[in-house]
């Protein structure tokens, strides 16, 4: 961070809503203000608070952000800090804003109008940010999940029938593979699955062979494995199914946070992706969709803003985006995904990417120089790009053994299990792996902290056989 550059934050409950500005005075400091307090139930009310020179110690900006993943570092710095302090750290998201600074806060604005208006920003910031061509082709979403749902029960009730096939990759998350299960026993649609070749990559000639014209409605695919940190190549795979008549979806949870995505370059129909994945807070996602898809899609939860005239007997809806969007919906959490967007794009989705590539090259190849250590998914090379994770299980151990000693030993969180993707480990032989996954704000040294607290985790399992 820049000294002297000027943050915003946001902060919030199911019931409030409260933000702020501070200014970075140090590379340990910055210096927090709150700025308004909305009550969002309701859209009520409004208090200013100025809150002098809350100084806050932070070990360093860049843990800041995600502090879930990790380095050690990250994971031990609540040291001097009050739980609500924590909280509101965690929420913390960097904007400069050419309206705020510590001296001179935001006027007061009505605090409805501004919620209303600065959540319609986010979904044009969230448009932009994937290069949707209107913004109305964004809906918020509680999460990914929910996007997967809202098109397997609105698409796909309405477009599929019994004899109709939808291609899936054994790969998927099983958010993405769940919910056509659920579509294929009501409608008498088929699920048909693409493995991975010898390189341990999703099979791109077995997709393109299940491919049909007859049969092939849809496509799911994720943009970047979760487990084997391998990219699928999206645009050929939107030109085969559309070559076929059939619709592509693309799981983008991995790829939207770390690389520049351009739906319409990419060329697919649906593209969902969630927040927390991106410096933002959870309970908000969103969905792409093509606007003449979304059209003429029925809407899947009804109730609160998705109406436009209700009677007794029937209602009309809203069109899209809106007619997604039942409920209250998660406005402070969409703002703080569009201040997400903005500090990641003023960082520029090409530099973060280009780093990454680095990092995750250097992670694979120290990785791999530990004896016993088996990494899943395709070994780096120049044409191969690994994300920047590796999925991994070291001979004679549990991964979860070697989670928990990694995180309570040396403070370097990682993670392990099936990460939701059962189906590709039972392919890969394995119940489980550990996983260590990185982003832009990691370093080499981080990686170097992990490879040696593995090593030494390794020596002290296998000290006692
Ligand atoms: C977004 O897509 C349009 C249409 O393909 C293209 O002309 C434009 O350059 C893209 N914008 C960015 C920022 O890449
Ligand atoms: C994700 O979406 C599902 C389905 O709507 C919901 O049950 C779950 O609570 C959501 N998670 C969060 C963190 O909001
Ligand atoms: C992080 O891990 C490294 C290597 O295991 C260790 O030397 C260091 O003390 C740890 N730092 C914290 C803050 O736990
Ligand atoms: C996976 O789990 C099953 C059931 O718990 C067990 O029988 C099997 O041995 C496990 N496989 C591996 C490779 O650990």
């Amino acid at each position: 961070m820049v000294l002297g550059a000027v943050v915003q934050w946001w902060l919030w409950s199911s019931e409030m809503w409260v933000s702020g500005g501070g200014v970075v005075t140090s590379n340990e400091k910055v210096e927090l203000y709150e700025e308004g307090r909305f009550l969002v139930e309701g859209y009520t009310g409004i208090t200013m608070m100025a809150m002098e020179g809350v100084v806050l110690k932070l070990p360093s900006f860049s843990q800041l952000v995600n502090p879930n993943y990790f380095s050690n570092r990250t994971s031990r710095n609540s040291v001097s800090i009050s739980p609500n302090l924590l909280l509101l750290l965690r929420q913390l998201l960097f904007r400069p804003h050419p309206f705020l600074s510590a001296t001179q806060p935001d006027p007061i604005l009505k605090s409805s109008t501004r919620a209303t208006d600065e959540y319609e920003m986010a979904r044009r910031k969230v448009a932009a940010f994937v290069n949707a061509s209107e913004s109305s082709e964004i809906v918020f979403t509680r999460n990914a999940t929910e996007a997967i749902n809202l098109i397997a029960y609105s698409w796909g009730f309405s477009n599929l029938k019994a004899g109709d096939e939808i291609v899936v990759t054994i790969a998927e998350h099983h958010s993405a593979i769940v919910p056509w299960q659920i579509l294929s026993e009501k409608t008498g649609a088929v699920l048909k699955f693409v493995s991975l070749t010898e390189d341990e990559v999703p099979d791109t000639k077995m997709l393109q062979d299940l491919l049909s014209k007859k049969k092939t409605k849809l496509v799911v695919v994720h943009h970047v494995s979760n487990v084997l940190a391998s990219v699928l190549p999206i645009k050929d795979i939107a030109k085969w199914a559309h070559d076929v008549g059939a619709r592509i979806l693309v799981d983008a949870c991995q790829s939207v946070p770390h690389m520049a995505v351009d739906v319409q370059n990419l060329g697919v129909d649906f593209l969902v992706a969630s927040s927390h994945k991106m410096c933002a807070p959870t309970g908000v996602g969103f969905l792409y969709g093509k606007s003449e898809l979304l059209a003429a899609m029925p809407p899947f939860l009804g109730g609160g803003e998705m109406i436009s005239d209700v009677f007794l007997d029937h209602s009309t809806y809203a069109d899209p985006p809106s007619r997604f969007e039942a409920g209250t919906p998660a406005i402070g959490e969409a703002i703080g995904l569009g201040s997400a967007i903005d500090y990641l794009s003023q960082i520029g989705m090409q530099k973060i990417h280009d780093y990454e590539v680095e990092l995750a090259n250097y992670l694979y190849e120290n990785l791999h120089t530990i004896p016993g250590v088996r990494i899943y998914g395709p070994a780096p090379s120049q044409t191969v790009h690994r994300a920047a994770l590796c999925s991994f299980n070291v001979e004679g151990l549990h991964p979860t053994d070697i989670a928990t000693f990694l995180d309570q030993q040396h403070g370097v969180a990682i993670r392990s299990g099936h990460h939701c993707a059962q189906p590709l480990h039972r392919c890969l032989g394995i119940n489980a792996s550990a996983r260590a996954s990185l982003y832009f704000y990691n370093t080499k040294e981080d990686v170097d902290d992990f490879i040696r607290a593995l090593v030494d985790t390794i020596a002290f399992f296998t000290s006692f056989k």
